[in-house]
């Protein structure tokens, strides 16, 4: 750690004359986030204030995260940057990649036997690259973040949309695609459009069954999907305070489902006591020593409208434990009656099938303390669970000291099973069924984020409902959706009607924390004589070759989809088993767009192939356009590429042959991701346009030779009678990011440099 003590106490050595400069600047006092945000730019004191929701930004984050999934492709791209390792602190974290079936001892040696080619090559790519590797098992990547490496104050981003997890203690976290990371490992700035600023003031105080993960499904439910696009969620006011530090981050963590840049909260003493237990002393003097640039000025906090673009205040007092789901993490509903008419109105199952505790949401000390009062009382009040348990503790570090100090052991008397510490269920790692696309339709509740179709177990048919873990446990207990914990009795092997109490537990280990081996591989200090496996024949990974520029002129492109409604990351790269080819481009190219929904026929990878008039699955329609020489675009609706950071799906269009993707919409990440691998990201200057894309048309650009920013391009739209429509359609690529473009991705330019 003391390398990061160095790196702490530069960030916060230099706050006091960066943030004194921002406030001149900007002419009025700050937020938490314009203080972290403007502490770290690229070039140093700021001398411009810059314009929220507008100006592109270049900022100097602290550090990187990567997790497995999303490494292999970044550190494939890293390689071809020609360094001699990465220029900012860097983790990968080995937690995606790892089935949940058996529990815990027999699944991670699975994993350890099916994917030791690419853990072995993450290894040896960091050992060469001067990059931390915590191995498989050692923990979720935001929950080892959370413990190891995230600061107040400090600027990180991740390869992972739940990054954001750090602002619990007071970061400004961010996730990016894996070409983000790679700029910024190679000594790059890292661009970011000035984030928007919503304040979110807390009022009140959490009790009895409400918990951090009520916060953010009421926020989810207020601001939906797609309101904290573009913004920073900013929390305050004496609810926030009065709250534990990981509870912080659960509320943190989810703020990607509200499509938030990121969320944080400001020091204080919660975060105190959790770097303390952590065994970060060090990191908490230094923070005590500039506490007040670790939190907004307080003429912010008195008067947040004049401030934040967006307040919203929550008393916590009046809130009730909520679920939210299926399909969707917004779609809110108080625990008890009020389900039971919706799911009996929607037909939903109320029956609960599981209740899973865990992922990088819910994985805490505190969180499965607290879980686990309410499983020792179906214990001492001699409950039957009618769902069963799954539990993933967030790090190694969390589960020997949930051991030690007998909490798993209530789960595990429970007949629970205690999967790896890692994503699992949380990710479709999940071995539920044997065929998941024919399995039954049923409920499950669980403690984790995304609860989108097939998120957890493949199913399509499962219907996942988000809840606090204490929620999820006693809805695990009494197997019903509609069980409201604060009125409603349950029969008991006795016969008798028997209530459940409050939850209750501990904010952090009351005898501290406690981990043998906790999962770290330190790099070599000289890297330079390590080699770096990848076998010519592998399945799973791929060395990758530069992509040939688009150019600046497109014509005859042909409609590959239309997207009808949601398209998220998911549905354009799905994950489940296709995680395993995250390394090899060509490989996992054959997974690409096979979830959105055809807009002609409403089916799933089901398109028509203009060329021949047959229909087909999207990868395979796609590599006939390809070796035709024919472009193609794709159409979407709202919020497209909403979901996660990977990179793959953009780089499996961009593989494929896709020019353009045009949108009414784009989700942040996804947009950026677009424009890194040198696509073109376009939106719809009238939303309406979108009905005017017919199944057989084909598109002329009319003037991307004067691409230029803040210019909008028009198309020329040929329709199979022969008809025409020429569109506008707008794009946000600034001088640099068409740059790219032109290069032919970003990494082309970055290697171009370091030539
Ligand atoms: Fe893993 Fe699920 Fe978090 S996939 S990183 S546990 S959102």
């Amino acid at each position: 750690m003391a390398f990061d003590i160095d790196m702490i106490k530069k960030v916060y050595s230099q706050m006091a004359e960066r943030v004194d400069a921002a406030r001149d600047v900007v002419g009025k006092p700050l937020t938490l986030s314009e203080k972290i945000l403007y502490n770290h730019l690229w070039d140093g004191t700021p001398k411009t204030a810059f314009t929220r929701g507008k100006d592109y930004v270049d900022f100097a984050p602290d550090r990187i995260a990567c997790q497995d999934a999303t490494a292999q492709m970044a550190l494939l791209q890293f390689m071809q940057a020609g360094k001699d390792k990465v220029a900012v602190p860097t983790t990968v974290h080995c937690d995606h990649l790892i089935q949940a079936k058996d529990g815990a001892e027999k699944d991670l040696k699975h994993a350890n036997d099916v994917s030791k080619e690419v853990f072995e090559f993450l290894e040896s790519v960091s050992n060469k690259y001067g990059i931390g590797f915590w191995k498989p098992g050692a923990g979720i990547i935001h929950q080892v973040v959370l413990e190891n490496y995230a600061f107040p104050g400090g600027m990180m981003i991740g390869t992972d949309s739940h990054t954001v997890n750090a602002g619990g203690l007071g970061m400004v976290a961010i996730g990016v695609g894996g070409a983000d990371a790679v700029d910024v490992m190679a000594g790059m700035a890292w661009e970011l459009k000035f984030p928007k600023l919503i304040g979110v003031k807390l009022t009140g105080k959490l009790s009895g069954w409400t918990a951090p993960k009520d916060v953010i499904l009421k926020v989810a439910e207020i601001l939906t999907v797609k309101g904290g696009t573009g913004a920073i969620v900013e929390y305050f006011g004496p609810g926030a305070t009065s709250m534990s530090c990981t509870g912080k981050g659960t509320i943190c963590n989810m703020g990607a489902e509200i499509g938030a840049t990121t969320s944080t909260f400001g020091y204080d003493d919660s975060m105190e006591r959790y770097l303390r237990a952590t065994d970060r002393s060090d990191v908490a003097d230094e923070a005590n020593k500039v506490r007040e640039y670790l939190t907004a000025d307080p003429e912010v906090y008195a008067n947040p409208e004049q401030y934040f673009d967006q307040v919203i205040e929550i008393n916590l007092s009046e809130l009730n434990p909520l679920l939210n789901g299926p399909f969707t993490p917004d779609l809110s509903t108080p625990a008890g009656k009020e389900m039971t008419k919706k799911a009996t109105d929607n037909d939903w199952p109320l029956q609960v099938e599981w209740g899973l505790i865990g992922s990088c949401t819910n994985s805490s000390y505190e969180d499965l303390s607290r879980a686990s009062s309410i499983a020792q009382q179906a214990l001492d009040k001699k409950l039957k669970t009618k769902a069963e348990f799954g539990i993933n503790p967030g790090s190694e570090q969390v589960r020997y000291t949930t051991e030690r100090d007998g909490i798993l052991e209530i789960f595990e008397k429970l007949d629970a099973t205690i999967f790896t510490n890692a994503c699992g269920p949380c990710i479709g790692q999940w071995a539920r069924y044997s065929d998941p696309k024919n399995a039954p339709k049923n409920s499950i509740v669980h403690s984790f984020n995304r609860n989108f179709a097939k998120r957890a177990d493949g199913n399509p048919n499962t219907h996942a409902f988000v809840a606090s873990p204490e929620l999820t446990a006693a809805i695990a207990i009494a197997g019903r959706l509609d069980f409201n914990p604060m009125t409603d009795k349950l029969i008991n092997e006795d016969g008798e009607e028997v209530m459940l109490d409050e939850p209750t537990g501990w904010e952090l280990p009351p005898k501290g924390f406690e981990v043998k081996e906790n999962g770290y591989l330190a790099p070599r200090e000289d890297g330079s004589s390590v080699v770096v496996k990848v076998a010519e024949d592998s399945e799973r990974l791929q060395l990758l070759t530069p992509f040939t520029p688009i150019g600046d002129s497109i014509t005859g492109a042909k409609l590959l989809i239309k997207a009808f409604g949601k398209c998220t990351t998911d549905h354009i790269s799905m994950a489940g088993p296709w995680l395993r080819f995250r390394g090899h481009l060509d490989n996992i190219s054959n997974n690409c767009l096979i979830g959105a929904v055809n807009a002609y026929n409403k089916k799933t990878n089901f398109v028509k192939n203009q060329l021949t008039g047959e229909y087909g699955g999207v990868p395979d329609t796609q590599r006939e356009y390809k070796k035709e020489g024919v472009w193609t675009v794709v159409v979407g609706d709202h919020n497209y590429g909403e979901g996660s950071s990977r990179e793959h799906a953009a780089m499996e269009p961009r593989h494929l042959g896709v020019a353009a993707v045009i949108v009414k919409s784009f989700a942040r990440i996804h947009e950026t991701n677009l424009k890194k691998q040198g696509m073109l990201g376009l939106t719809f200057d009238n939303e309406a346009d979108y009905d005017l894309i017919q199944e057989d048309d084909t598109f002329n650009f009319l003037d991307l030779n004067e691409f230029a920013p803040n210019k909008p391009l028009h198309i020329e739209v040929v329709h199979s009678d022969g008809s025409k429509d020429t569109i506008k359609v707008n794009h946000t690529y600034n001088e640099a990011q068409i740059e790219w473009y032109k290069a032919g991705s970003a990494l082309n330019l970055i290697a171009a440099q370091n030539a």
